[in-house]
C-alpha cells in the first residue's frame, strides 16, 4: 500500500504525523510520502513542526508560498499533479481545511486516486469563511471520510453523505497533543520569557476576518491591552498577523502586550498548558485548550468546532472591547471541570490506520 499525505499549513503538521506514525506502526507494508505543498514555509511555521515530529518518511516540497485564494490553489493543482502521477498511490490523504487541502483533494479525485479526508464534516455554518468552502467541497469528493465528532458525522449526513465510508474515529490534533503533554514541561519557555505559570494570558489571532479588519484588530488589540494591565499577554504573532500590527504599535509598546515570533510545537503547548486563559481566532487552539481544561475566548461569531463550547472550555466572543473584557472576567470566575470529549483519547489515528489498512491494504 502506498499513500501520498499532502500537508502545507502549521496545524495539517500536526494533524498529519500521529497518522503517519500510525500506519508506519500498524501496516507493515505501508509505503508513505509526504507531500508538502509549500503554502507555509518560514521555518518557524513550517521546518521547526518536521523538527519536532521526525517524520518516518519521504518529503517533497513543491514550494508553492503564498498568493490568492485561486493563485495559490491553482498553483498548488499544477504542482501537485505530477507528483501524484510519479509516485502513483493507492490514496491520498488530505487534512483539516486549508487550500493545499482542497487544491490536492480535486487533483487525486479528478486523476481517479481515492481521497481521505481526515477531519471531515466540520462545518461553520459560514461560506464567508475560506475554510468552510474548502470543507465542504472536499468532503464531497472525498472516498473516506474521518470525522473527529459527532456533530460532523451528523453535518455530513445533513449533505447527504453518509455510510460505510464515514467513520466517527476523534480527533488528531488531540493524538499529537496526548503524544507531546509528557515532553511539554513549562518551566523552560516560562524562565525564558520570564514569566510565572498561571500569570499570563495566551493570544493568537490569525483569521482574515478579524485581522483585515482594521476596527475588529484595534478593538482586539485594545481589550488585550487593558487585560495586560492584570496579567502579562503573551502573543506569538502569526506572520499574517506582522503587518496589520504596524499601525498598533504605540497601544502595545504602552501595553504589557509581548509580541513574539511564531513558536516551535512543544514550546507552544508547554506555554498553553501553563497560561490563566488563552485568547484566540485558532481552530486548533480552541481543541487543544478544551482538552488541557484551559479556559478560553475565541474572538468569532461562530465555530466548526462546537464540542469546545458546549462540552469544553471554550467561549465565543464578538470582536469589541467591552465583550471581551467581560467574558474574559466571567471565564476567569467560572471553574473549568475536566473535560472528556467522546474518543478525543489520543487513538484517533490507530482507528484511521486499522480503517485505511482494510480499505487499501494488499491483502484486499
Ligand atoms: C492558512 C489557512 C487557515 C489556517 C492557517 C494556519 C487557508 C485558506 N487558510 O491561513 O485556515 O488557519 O493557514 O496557520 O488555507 N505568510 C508568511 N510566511 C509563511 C506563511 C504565510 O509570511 O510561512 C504570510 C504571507 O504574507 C501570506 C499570509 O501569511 O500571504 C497568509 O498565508 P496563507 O497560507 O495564505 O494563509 P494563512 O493566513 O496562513
Ligand atoms: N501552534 C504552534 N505555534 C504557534 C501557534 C500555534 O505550534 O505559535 C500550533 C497549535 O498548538 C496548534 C496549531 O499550531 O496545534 C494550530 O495552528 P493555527 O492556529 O495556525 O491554525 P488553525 O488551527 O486555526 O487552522
Amino acid at each position: 500500500m502506498k499513500l501520498l499525505h499532502v500537508v502545507g499549513t502549521r496545524p495539517n503538521f500536526v494533524k498529519a504525523m500521529p497518522v503517519i506514525r500510525a500506519l508506519t506502526a500498524q501496516a507493515s507494508d505501508c509505503e508513505q510520502i509526504v507531500i508538502h505543498t509549500g503554502q507555509h514555509y518560514d521555518p518557524n511555521m513550517s521546518q521547526t513542526f518536521f523538527d519536532d515530529f521526525d517524520l518516518p518518511c519521504t518529503i517533497e516540497n513543491l514550494n508553492v508560498g503564498s498568493g490568492s485564494h485561486a493563485a495559490q490553489t491553482g498553483n498548488i493543482m499544477r504542482r501537485f499533479e505530477p507528483a501524484l502521477l510519479k509516485y502513483a498511490p493507492r490514496a491520498v490523504v488530505v487534512y483539516g481545511d486549508v487550500n493545499s487541502t482542497l487544491a490536492a483533494a480535486i487533483v487525486a479525485a479528478k486523476c481517479g486516486t481515492p481521497v481521505i479526508h481526515v477531519e471531515a464534516g466540520l462545518r461553520s455554518g459560514d461560506r464567508t469563511m475560506p475554510e468552510e468552502i474548502n470543507r465542504i467541497l472536499t468532503d464531497q469528493i472525498a472516498e473516506q471520510l474521518f470525522a473527529p465528532s459527532r456533530d460532523a458525522v451528523a453535518n455530513l449526513a445533513a449533505e447527504g453523505i453518509s455510510g460505510d465510508n464515514v467513520h466517527f474515529v476523534g480527533n488528531v490534533m488531540i493524538d499529537t497533543l496526548v503524544n507531546f503533554l509528557p515532553r511539554c514541561n513549562s518551566d523552560e519557555v516560562l524562565r525564558k520569557l520570564d514569566i510565572e505559570a498561571d500569570r499570563y494570558v495566551m493570544a493568537t489571532i490569525h483569521r482574515p476576518s478579524n485581522v483585515d479588519s482594521e476596527e475588529k484588530l484595534t478593538n482586539i488589540v485594545h481589550a488585550l491591552a487593558e487585560i495586560s494591565r492584570e496579567l502579562v499577554v503573551i502573543f506569538p504573532v502569526h506572520p499574517r498577523t506582522v503587518p496589520k500590527l504596524a499601525p498598533l504599535e504605540r497601544v502595545i509598546n504602552a501595553s504589557g502586550i509581548r509580541l513574539v515570533d511564531p513558536l516551535g510545537y512543544t514550546d507552544f503547548i508547554s506555554l498553553q498548558r501553563a497560561a490563566r486563559l488563552v485568547i484566540t481566532d485558532s481552530g486548533g487552539v480552541q481543541e487543544e485548550t478544551t482538552y488541557m481544561c484551559i479556559p478560553c475566548l475565541t474572538v468569532r461569531p461562530n465555530t466548526e468546532r462546537p464540542v469546545t463550547v458546549s462540552h469544553g472550555t471554550n467561549r465565543l466572543v464578538a470582536p469589541t472591547r467591552d465583550s471581551i473584557l467581560s467574558e474574559y472576567k466571567l471565564a476567569l470566575e467560572t471553574s473549568t471541570a475536566r473535560c472528556n470529549i467522546e474518543l478525543w483519547d489520543g487513538r484517533a489515528a490507530r482507528r484511521i490506520a486499522d480503517i485505511v489498512a482494510a480499505e487499501y491494504g494488499n491483502a484486499r
